[in-house]
């Protein structure tokens, strides 16, 4: 199967390559501090690219079609995990068949950024646990390569089943989803009960929370809101959702929270020397993962 995915599906793949999304996030969150409240939204909407236009469609194709059913459906189809069982080393090589159409010369594969990403939480001495939570976070990006769209493995999740918050990137899109008008998904609480927690809630479906199901027997709880939640941006950036929260998701939200600029914003050119850096990281590994995963 061909990983250049903008050649064979153009409609339902709009993005260069799956980094577009997250190039677009540094847009929105500049520097770990911003919240994209009034002045940034207004400002990267008129922001005028091809990119832009790219990723505005992505988002309207995200928001159109995950919907409840939608993400039950991926549930029962992915959760089953019968599609490849691999070491996770086999996974990462797997993992970086996802080439980047638009710039494959100056681009940095998809290790390179998990890599980047837990060696800038391990240079500021978090823990263990917490540097593998670095290293797997877009492990579930393998979704493109078992076939699914883009919209339907990266972008901004959010809960389905409820009211969506306008809090989520390009809000307009949802009036295109049928959700919108469903008498139950279109209400404030939706399927769910006040305050009733982020576990009894079923996000969009994506890369986000297939990684956690994989990897949940595995890490710390604290690693675990890190994976589920990392795209969670109307909740984790923007505060939306309170009224689903319990306590706990409140106690995790920092965890989420001190992840994010690790994802963010350790983007760099220079690809950290694996050759150092491989015995610890199998060390990480053996101490805290099964021999294989299971996809
Ligand atoms: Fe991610
Ligand atoms: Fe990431």
């Amino acid at each position: 199967m061909s990983a250049h995915l903008t050649e064979t599906q153009p409609a339902s793949n709009p993005l260069a390559s799956l980094d577009q999304w997250e190039d677009d996030l540094l847009l929105r969150y500049p520097d770990p501090e911003s919240i994209a409240q009034g002045k940034t939204k207004d400002e990267y909407r008129n922001y005028d690219s091809p990119e832009r236009d790219t990723v505005r469609e992505f988002y309207r194709l995200n928001h159109t079609y995950q919907t409840y059913d939608f993400v039950m459906q991926k549930r029962a189809e992915f959760l089953k995990f019968d599609k490849k069982k691999m070491p996770v080393w086999d996974a990462f090589q797997f993992l970086n068949q996802l080439v980047d159409d638009s710039d494959p010369d100056t681009d940095l594969d998809q290790f390179q950024h998990l890599l980047q990403t837990s060696e800038a939480i391990r240079a500021d001495g978090h823990p263990d646990w917490m540097v593998l939570t670095g290293l797997l976070h877009d492990m579930g990006k393998v979704l493109c390569l078992f076939g699914e769209p883009q919209w339907a493995v990266v972008g901004d999740t959010f809960p389905v089943g409820c009211a969506y918050s306008d809090k989520i990137v390009y809000p307009e899109f949802f009036s295109n989803n049928p959700d919108y008008n469903n008498e139950v998904y279109s209400t404030k609480y939706g399927v769910y009960t006040p305050n009733c927690g982020l576990r009894n809630v079923t996000m969009s479906w994506g890369h986000d929370e297939y990684i956690y199901q994989i990897a949940k027997d595995h890490l710390p709880e604290e690693g675990l809101y890190m994976l589920r939640y990392h795209s969670f941006y109307a909740w984790h950036r923007e505060g939306a959702y309170d009224h689903l929260l319990d306590d706990h998701d409140r106690a995790m939200l920092k965890w989420v929270k001190l992840f994010n600029p690790y994802d963010l914003y350790s983007k760099n050119p220079t690809p950290p020397n694996w050759n150092e850096l491989r015995a610890y990281y199998e060390d990480l590994v053996a101490k805290y993962l099964p021999a294989e995963l299971k996809f």
